[in-house]
């Protein structure tokens, strides 16, 4: 970023300029999928401009998608995502998923506990009055890329200890017995609010996909009901579909 080549006059706005400067470093490859920004500070001093021209620049192209913002630690240039081709009839956890993929898996909780359950807790899992709920709230990482959010209910006699829980909840599930056989599963688009855009690191407003899933034990028992929000540019849902009766 020289400071050569901005001008008050002829080019459009100085924020402007400056986001072309850095959407054709990204367009000819000098600025790679997963590169940091300078500081907004060193930009400014670089570059000659101020610093509210620099936020602002930069502020559109991340509102846009080309550049994430991650707290503590800067700006980058978004990675793009391979899609994933999902089948919708296999009830499997997201760590087998990626694990048949030969890709690995991280989360990073939001928050998990005990809880009073919410109405729709109580009637999705059928608790009584004085049940409280286990809540695991993380999103799910693959391969550094974050792909969902989940957000799993289960009440808390399924799950009396959810900071037990580190890395995969079926495993936990399955040691004790209680891996869900059958699931119903809904699918619906959303647009993605600030603050989960911000956990999936794409633009707020972007396409998500809520994924809702009410999972069963043999004996017909619901064991969890897991709200999710998948990023809409990362998966492609198939079903293979027989003619009707
Ligand atoms: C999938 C499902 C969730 C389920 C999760 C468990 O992503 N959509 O409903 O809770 O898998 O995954 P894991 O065992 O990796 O925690």
């Amino acid at each position: 970023f020289s400071p050569r080549g901005f001008s008050e006059t002829g080019h459009g706005p100085l924020y402007l300029q400056l986001q072309r400067r850095i959407a054709d470093a990204i367009a000819s490859g000098r600025l790679g999928p997963g590169d940091s920004l300078p500081p907004e500070r060193e930009m400014a001093s670089m570059t000659g401009l101020s610093r509210v021209t620099v936020r602002r620049g930069v502020q559109e192209l991340v509102a846009s998608g080309q550049l994430v913002q991650r707290r503590g630690s800067g700006t980058f240039v978004a990675r793009k995502v391979e899609r994933l081709e999902q089948a919708l009839s296999l009830l499997t956890s997201f760590t087998e998923d990626m694990a048949r993929r030969g890709r690995s898996v991280e989360s990073r909780w939001i928050g998990r506990g005990l809880f009073a359950p919410s109405p729709e807790e109580v009637m999705a899992l059928g608790l009584g009055s004085a049940d409280r709920v286990a809540r695991l709230e993380r999103v799910r990482l693959s391969d550094g890329l974050p792909l969902a959010i989940e957000r799993a209910s289960l009440s808390q006699q399924v799950l009396p200890r959810p900071d037990q829980v580190e890395s995969s909840l079926y495993s936990v599930l399955e040691a004790r017995g209680l891996r869900p056989v059958r699931a119903v599963q809904r699918i619906s688009a959303t647009n993605l609010g600030a603050a989960d855009a911000g956990f999936l690191q794409v633009a707020p407003g972007a396409a998500g996909l809520r994924i809702e899933r009410i999972s069963y034990l043999p004996s017909g028992q619901v064991i969890e009901f897991t709200r999710s929000l998948y990023r809409g540019d990362a998966y492609d849902f198939a079903v293979e579909l027989k003619s009707a009766p």
